[in-house]
């Protein structure tokens, strides 16, 4: 059987006419890394301080996805991958649409970091960096915990793996940096690749 052919629409606006009305171009920021590593905290300060600075932002984060548009999915291989699928797909989206995308999910596989690189003209790597031990001291919902315990099955880094990414375009060390000293990092990364035009 053959697969059905699909239809691709003539859009009217162009990515350049978006682009000048919002004063730049759309994209996608991936922040990947452990849980607990920071990738919500800086993804919701970093899309403040973009908010505020006149950017059009908008953070796509695991947990809220896992509690909609992934709600029938786990955390087995699979389940994950298809996670990160519909989490790429839907940033690109959010991209081709002019905004600036920052996705924050674990995504512990490369080759689904991959495929999510691939939907995006303008899409960026980011590597939230923090080792397990401090995660796990850090642990903000007492999932670790759990784990350790084993009563949460494929727990990231300790029953189940996490790739590091092999060539970031841009990493964060929250071991060695405050909050404050991470955004001004992420905002120089931003202001460098996606500068503000003129209105
Ligand atoms: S991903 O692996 O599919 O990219 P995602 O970023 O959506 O994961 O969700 C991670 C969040 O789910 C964690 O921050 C944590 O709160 C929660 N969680 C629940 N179970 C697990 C698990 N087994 N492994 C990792 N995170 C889990």
């Amino acid at each position: 059987m053959s697969e059905p052919q699909v239809e691709h629409i003539q859009r009217r606006i162009e990515h350049a006419r978006r682009e000048s009305r919002n004063r730049h171009p759309g994209g996608v920021l991936w922040f990947t890394g452990l849980s607990g590593a920071g990738k919500s905290t800086l993804a919701f300060t970093l899309e403040e301080f973009l908010f505020n600075d006149g950017y059009q932002v908008y953070v796509l984060d695991g947990d809220n996805l896992r509690g909609g548009l992934s709600s029938d999915l786990r955390f087995t291989h699979v389940d994950r991958t298809e996670n990160v699928r519909r989490a790429g797909q839907v940033a690109a989206l959010f991209a081709d649409a002019g905004l600036i995308c920052i996705a924050a999910f674990i995504s512990p596989y490369r080759s689904d970091r991959a495929m999510a690189a691939m939907n995006a003209k303008r899409f960026h790597e980011i590597y939230i960096r923090a080792d397990l031990r401090t995660c796990e001291r850090r642990d903000p919902k007492g999932l670790y915990k759990l784990a350790r315990a084993g009563e949460i099955k494929n727990f990231t880094a300790i029953d189940d793996i996490y790739e590091e990414p092999e060539s970031p375009a841009f990493v964060v060390d929250t071991t060695e940096l405050t909050i404050e000293q991470s955004l001004a990092s992420l905002s120089r990364f931003v202001a460098e690749h996606f500068p503000l035009g003129r209105s």
